[in-house]
């Protein structure tokens, strides 16, 4: 068994879990705040800065997300977080400085940006999820809000340029999984290269195989957790992921083939 080192980030980040059933009890507004600049803290490509996250706190608002979502949890979080990316601020921004934003001159609304765009707003959430986990509260990261995207542009009131990239829904835990089984370090980092060998790829993963089977997940307490070859497998042939493509972003001011 590896010896880690241990300091309070360190175990913050190696106790982490989804947690997706909360207490009804609000959040203390300095904490919400001091998670606000946590995620303002994160690094931003070119100095960008192009996320933002809508705050929700209101309940018909949570639930009408939750159904989006699917996940009747969503409605428990004390706060939800949708953070987008966004370029609309920086489009102001250009236009209030002589671009031609609604040219071909303008790039922000590019593939390239839009990329780079989300990987800040999840490097921000990212760290609002441990900020928050650090102080004792439960956080789980939603892609599920992205089940209706019109939907949910609409129930936001998102302009042009922005996309919603995730969910983060907080609050006080009301349950204590089990921390999920992770992929042996020797499948997941190589040193100096790639190492491509199916064969020992799937020889290091059987173990690990075995023991997602044994995972309990609250989730489904009823089911058992099928082996992670099985979910991959199940995972590489969904069709619903065709349809879940960019197409919205389109609608959105986003020029995606550029
Ligand atoms: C991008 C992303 C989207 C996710 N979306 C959801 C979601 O919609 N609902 C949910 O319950 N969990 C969601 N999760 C949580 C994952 O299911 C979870 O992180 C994974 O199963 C590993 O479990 P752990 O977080 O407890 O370690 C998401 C995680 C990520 C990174």
């Amino acid at each position: 068994m590896t010896e880690y080192m241990h300091n309070p980030t360190v175990d913050v980040l190696l106790d982490r879990r989804s947690i997706r059933a909360f207490q009804q009890e609000p959040i203390d507004p300095q904490i919400l705040t001091t998670i606000e600049a946590a995620a303002q803290h994160a690094a931003s490509s070119q100095y960008l800065n192009d996320w933002s996250a809508i705050r929700i706190l209101d309940h018909t608002l949570k639930q009408q997300i939750a159904e989006v979502g699917h996940q009747p949890y969503i409605a428990d979080a004390a706060a939800l977080y949708v953070f987008v990316l966004d370029e609309y601020r920086n489009a102001v921004i250009a236009r209030n400085s002589g671009v031609a934003v609604d040219s071909d001159d303008f790039t922000l609304n590019n593939s390239y940006r839009f990329s780079q765009a989300q990987n800040d707003a999840v490097l921000a959430l990212h760290a609002m999820e441990t900020a928050a986990e650090s102080l004792g509260l439960g956080c789980v990261i939603l892609g599920s809000i992205l089940n209706d995207v019109p939907r949910l542009i609409e129930l936001m009131k998102l302009p042009e340029y922005t996309y919603p990239v995730l969910g983060l829904a907080i609050g006080k835990p009301a349950q204590q999984p089990n921390l999920k089984p992770r992929l042996p370090r020797s499948v997941q980092f190589f040193d100096n290269a790639y190492n491509s060998d199916p064969e020992l790829m799937l020889q290091r993963m059987s173990e690990f195989n075995e023991e997602v089977h044994q995972y309990y997940d609250l989730r489904d307490a009823a089911h058992p957790v099928p082996t992670y070859d099985a979910q991959i497998a199940q995972k590489a042939v969904d069709q619903g992921v065709l349809e879940r493509g960019l197409g919205h972003a389109r609608a959105q001011g986003f020029d995606i083939e550029r």
